[in-house]
C-alpha cells in the first residue's frame, strides 16, 4: 500500500468511529461552523492546532503559514482574518509560533533560499526591530528561541493595525488577541503576549474613520 492509500484507510476508520459514537455527528456540522476560536499558526506538522488544545472539528478556524506570520499585503491571512471575525464573528484569535520554528531560524542567518526570502523578509524586519535584545543573548539556540516569542508579539501587533480588527473592537469589543508559543519538547503552550479588544496602539496605525 502506498503511503498516501494509508490515509484514505484511516480516514474511512474514522468516520465510521465518528458515527458509531454519534450517528448525526456529520450531519450536525456539516450544517454550520460556529467556532470560537482563529488560530494563526505555523505550517510545521508538529504543531496540529486541533490535537494540542484538545480541540474538536468544528471548534477552531484555522489558517497556517511559515512563521505563523500577519502580513498586510497577504490576501489570503486577510480574507481569513475578515472571515472569521466579520461572519464568523470569533471571541478570541490566537497566534501560535512555536520554539526552534526552522522559518525563524533561517530568517536569521544570511544564505539566500530564492523565493522564500521574500516571506523571509518579514521575519528579518522584527529581528531588526528587537536587534540589540536578540544579538545581546549568546547562544544560539535561546537567540533563536526569543526571536520566535518576539516575532508572535509582532504579530499580534500587526493584527491591531488591521483595518478589520479596529472596526470589529469598536462595534464588537470583541475579539482578543493572544500571543502563544508552543515547545515541542514537553507539549506545552507558553503565552507570551496579549491584547485585549480595544487596546490603543502607536496612533501612527489607528484609523480615525471606520
Ligand atoms: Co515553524
Amino acid at each position: 500500500m502506498n503511503s498516501y492509500e494509508k490515509l484514505l484507510l484511516e480516514n474511512k476508520a474514522w468516520a465510521s468511529e465518528k458515527m458509531e459514537e454519534d450517528p448525526q455527528y456529520f450531519e450536525r456540522l456539516a450544517h454550520l461552523q460556529t467556532p470560537e476560536f482563529l488560530w494563526i499558526g505555523c505550517s510545521d506538522s508538529r504543531v496540529p492546532a486541533n490535537e494540542i488544545t484538545g480541540t474538536k472539528p468544528g471548534e477552531i478556524f484555522v489558517h497556517r503559514n511559515v512563521a505563523n506570520m500577519v502580513v498586510n499585503t497577504d490576501l489570503n491571512l486577510l480574507s481569513v482574518l475578515q472571515y472569521a471575525v466579520e461572519v464568523l464573528k470569533v471571541k478570541h484569535i490566537i497566534v501560535c509560533g512555536h520554539y526552534g520554528c526552522g522559518g525563524v531560524k533561517a530568517a536569521m542567518n544570511n544564505h539566500n533560499y530564492g523565493i522564500i526570502n521574500k516571506w523571509l523578509r518579514n521575519i528579518k524586519d522584527v529581528y531588526r526591530f528587537h536587534r540589540a535584545e536578540v544579538d545581546s543573548i549568546k547562544d544560539e539556540d535561546v537567540r533563536t528561541n526569543r526571536m520566535v516569542e518576539l516575532n508572535v508579539q509582532e504579530q499580534v501587533m500587526n493584527l491591531a493595525k488591521t483595518s478589520i480588527i479596529q472596526k470589529s473592537w469598536k462595534n464588537e469589543q470583541l475579539p482578543h488577541i493572544h500571543g502563544w508559543v508552543y515547545d515541542l519538547h514537553d507539549g506545552i503552550i507558553k503565552p507570551i503576549f496579549e491584547m485585549k479588544a480595544g487596546t490603543h496602539i502607536d496612533p501612527i496605525y489607528e484609523f480615525d474613520d471606520l
